[in-house]
């Protein structure tokens, strides 16, 4: 089955990240001549099956595993050039040469960061989001504070040494005055490491918004493959429990460089029940004693930090957000498979806080920490054909077609991808 035809596409997350992302991209990316990351870094873990095969991309778009697409890392990612360069050779040894360029304007994460990370997590305390440790929010407030570090620097060392003085100065000082840990971090170290990095890396790095543009004016078709997802997005998620960088599609713009007046096709993400790996509220949360048939089920660990994802049932407030402020224009719904064998589908159509009906995301803490759900309750399918991928959407159970048409109707988007497991192949197309 192929993906519907469009110049460009934006694939999101609906939820709190591990929708199915990487599969969904893969899925599109046949058809693609760039795919692109615009904004996250290697908190992100995307999979993709392909004969049995799997591969994990946390850096690197995942239309990777196709021998065509250009895979672009945009300006709005934040790049370890360690991890990236790990990345590559975990690629290569599978026989895949990724065809791959790098924004000079992504801004790079260094040792310091990650030290930060560590200290900021346990300072927040309830507070916290429960990070992935990957230096993420202290790489983006670098950013803002004016001292960050660019992938272009690396190839500039007196650029370099100017600013990681400054950038390592400051970050030393968060971590062992503000944070009360030691430091044992070495300037001269970095600097060498980091200029061996760029030296690797150099031949990647161009401007990407300027590659983009020439493509599009000519014709090809361009995939951003969004990281996180709605609930993780520094604006619109639920902060402070969120990630530190804009998860939603409008981001494209500033975390590519690619104009917003050009978007054909915004696809969601959203897994047929919700997991969330992290701290916050999660008014739809499974309790513990009720989780686990569920968590392995659908395999729910974390791909980037193998942390056990806490589950719960499909949440239509948060999906009416993501349709909402994504402005999808479809939604991919996947892991229906691991839906099968419930008898009763409880799906989450409001929240109740404190005897007043919620019908979207509160931005107060309070009244997020106060949600019970308000459930309405669908009748689950046994089972799913064996030959459903070459029958197609026809041959899905009743009661599962059923459970689309609600989600469809309470989130006002239509569910046009369909996907019954990991595989590659595994994904059907609403006819
Ligand atoms: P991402 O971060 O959104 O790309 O999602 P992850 O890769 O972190 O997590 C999704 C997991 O679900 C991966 O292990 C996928 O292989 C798997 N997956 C994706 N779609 C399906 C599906 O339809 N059925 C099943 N059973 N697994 C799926
Ligand atoms: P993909 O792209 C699920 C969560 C972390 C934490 C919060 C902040 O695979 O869907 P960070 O390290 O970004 O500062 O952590 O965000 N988180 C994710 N959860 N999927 C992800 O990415 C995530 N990336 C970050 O668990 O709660
Ligand atoms: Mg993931």
């Amino acid at each position: 089955m192929t993906a519907p035809q469009s110049k460009i596409t934006i694939i999101v997350g609906a939820q709190w990240g591990d929708e199915g992302k990487g599969k969904i991209t893969d899925f599109f990316a046949d058809q693609t001549d760039y795919v692109v990351r615009f904004h996250g870094g290697n908190n992100a873990g995307h999979t993709v099956n392909v004969d049995n095969q799997v591969f994990k991309l946390h850096l690197i778009p995942s239309g990777v595993l196709y021998p065509h697409p250009t895979s672009i890392i945009g300006n709005g990612v934040v790049v370890d050039p360690n991890a990236l360069l790990e990345e590559i050779h975990y690629l290569e040894d599978r026989g895949i040469h990724p065809r791959l360029l790098i924004s000079e304007r992504a801004h790079v994460i260094l040792p310091y960061h990650i030290a930060v990370d560590e200290g900021l997590t346990h300072y927040q305390g309830k507070l916290a989001a429960g990070s992935t440790k990957r230096g993420i929010a202290p790489v983006y407030a670098d950013k803002m504070f004016r001292h960050g570090i660019r992938m272009a620097d690396l190839l500039e060392p007196d650029v370099f040494r100017e600013k990681l003085e400054k950038a390592f100065t400051f970050n030393r000082k968060l971590v062992t005055n503000v944070l009360g840990y030691s430091f044992n971090l070495s300037l001269d170290k970095i600097y060498t490491q980091y200029l061996d990095y760029g030296r690797q890396l150099k031949d990647y790095i161009t401007d990407t918004s300027v590659v983009l543009y020439r493509a599009h004016r000519e014709g090809k078709s361009i995939l951003f493959e969004g990281a996180q997802g709605i609930s993780l997005d520094v604006d619109h998620g639920i902060y402070p429990h969120t990630t530190s960088s804009n998860t939603v599609a409008g981001h494209i713009a500033t975390g590519s460089g690619v104009s917003f007046r050009k978007i054909d096709r915004i696809v969601g993400v959203t897994k047929a029940y919700v997991s969330r790996v992290g701290i916050s509220p999660f008014p739809s949360e499974l309790p513990e004693e009720e989780a686990t048939n569920l968590r392995e089920k659908g395999q729910e660990y974390g791909t980037t930090t193998g942390r056990p994802r806490r589950v719960g049932w499909l949440d239509l407030v948060q999906l009416r957000q993501a349709v909402r402020v994504n402005g999808l224009t479809d939604i991919a719904l996947t892991k229906l498979d691991v839906l099968t064998g419930f008898k009763e589908l409880p799906v989450c159509t409001g929240y109740e806080v404190e005897g007043e009906i919620l019908t979207e995301m509160p931005a107060s803490l309070t009244k997020y920490r106060q949600a019970k759900p308000i459930y309405e309750i669908l009748p689950g399918w046994d089972s799913i054909d064996e030959d459903v991928l070459d029958r197609g959407w026809e041959a899905l159970p009743d009661n599962l077609k059923r459970y689309i048409r609600f989600i469809e109707d309470q989130s006002d988007c239509p569910v046009t991808i369909v996907s019954v497991g990991p595989q590659r192949h595994e994904t059907l197309l609403r006819s």
